[in-house]
């Protein structure tokens, strides 16, 4: 029997070229995705696979939709029983500073990067926990080890899978499961270009900000590593067997996991502060506060 992977986010980018390539190196593919359609044939173009193909088992999934998550389970239940692996692929990027984003951003953040993978987990795993065998495996970023500026949502959103994945190793270890974090580098993909909710002003308070590090980021796109490049990564990273482990797939990546390691928490906020180029400490100036309103003329009138 094949191994099974259960990607989400298997439509585009990263979980496309991952279900690719685990296809190919014969794994069945459960590709988990929201726009089944458009996905189901970017895959089938891929990997030449024909309608009803055994080993491509295309789902829904809505991350957002808790109804959704449900179904999605039930589905990959009756089609594989347990899978050998569930790769929580799918996310979303933002970019706007915090006084800028709507609390709706906040619960679609959360929804997709830690309720939704919450809730597939605990609907996947009585099964996976029945045959003693198996990965949960978190696809998180280099920008989920330290808050980013103008990316709030998305450093917390990833934090809080990580945390969860952590804490989720040290519980379902005792039964022979495992779980792996990938700490995520830049790789060439929508989410960093089209597929960004944007909610930046730059022209108020904070276009200084925004200016700088738009310009900052679009430097950095054009190192981006090739999606194939992580799909590689990941298939590297499904043999681990330890009951946790934490991979970066990416230089930028490795650096990043080095830096959080090694430099005290004041140098690790002037070094990103340096390398988003945002200003320093107090340099913005306070709006000067408005002119005193003159006096009331007292009210002679009497009637
Ligand atoms: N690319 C990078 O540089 C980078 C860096 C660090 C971490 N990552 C992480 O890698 C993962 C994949 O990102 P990517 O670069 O491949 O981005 P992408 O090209 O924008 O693809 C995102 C995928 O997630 C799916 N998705 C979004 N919201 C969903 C929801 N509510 N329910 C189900 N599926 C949903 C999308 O489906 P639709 O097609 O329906 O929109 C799409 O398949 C994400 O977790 C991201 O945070 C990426």
């Amino acid at each position: 029997m094949p191994r099974t992977v259960v990607i989400t986010g298997a439509s585009r980018g990263l979980g496309l070229a991952s279900a690719t390539l685990l296809y190919q190196r014969g794994w069945r593919v459960v590709a988990a995705m929201r726009s089944m359609e458009a996905g189901l044939e970017r895959l089938r173009a891929a990997t030449g696979a024909p309608d009803g193909d055994p080993r491509l088992v295309p789902v829904r999934l809505d991350l957002e939709d808790e109804e959704s998550v449900v179904a999605a389970a039930a589905a990959i239940a009756a089609a594989v029983g347990a899978p050998d692996t569930v790769v929580h692929n799918a996310g979303i990027a933002v970019a706007g500073c915090s006084e800028e984003l709507p609390t709706q951003v906040w619960q679609s953040m959360l929804a997709t990067h830690a309720f939704g993978p919450v809730a597939l987990t605990r609907e996947l795993l009585p099964a996976m926990r029945a045959t003693g065998t198996g990965r949960i495996v978190v696809v998180s970023s280099m920008i989920g080890q330290h808050g980013f500026p103008a990316a709030a949502p998305y450093s917390a959103a990833k934090s809080a899978l990580e945390r969860w994945a952590e804490a989720l190793a040290g519980e379902i270890s005792p039964f022979g499961l495992g779980v792996t974090v990938l700490i995520t580098g830049t790789f060439d993909t929508e989410i960093i270009t089209d597929a960004i909710g944007d909610y930046r002003d730059f022209d108020g308070p904070y276009a200084r900000q925004n200016r700088s590090i738009d310009q900052r980021g679009r430097s950095a796109i054009r190192f981006a590593a090739p999606p194939e490049r992580f799909a590689r990564g990941l298939a590297r990273a499904l043999e681990v067997t330890a009951p946790f482990a934490r991979i970066p797939v990416g230089r930028d990546a490795r650096m990043m996991l080095l830096a959080c390691r090694l430099l005290p928490a004041r140098a690790l906020h002037q070094v990103t502060r340096l390398a988003m180029g945002l200003p320093g400490h107090g340099t913005i100036p306070t709006p000067s506060p408005p002119p005193p309103t003159p006096p009331m003329k007292e009210n002679t009138f009497h009637g």
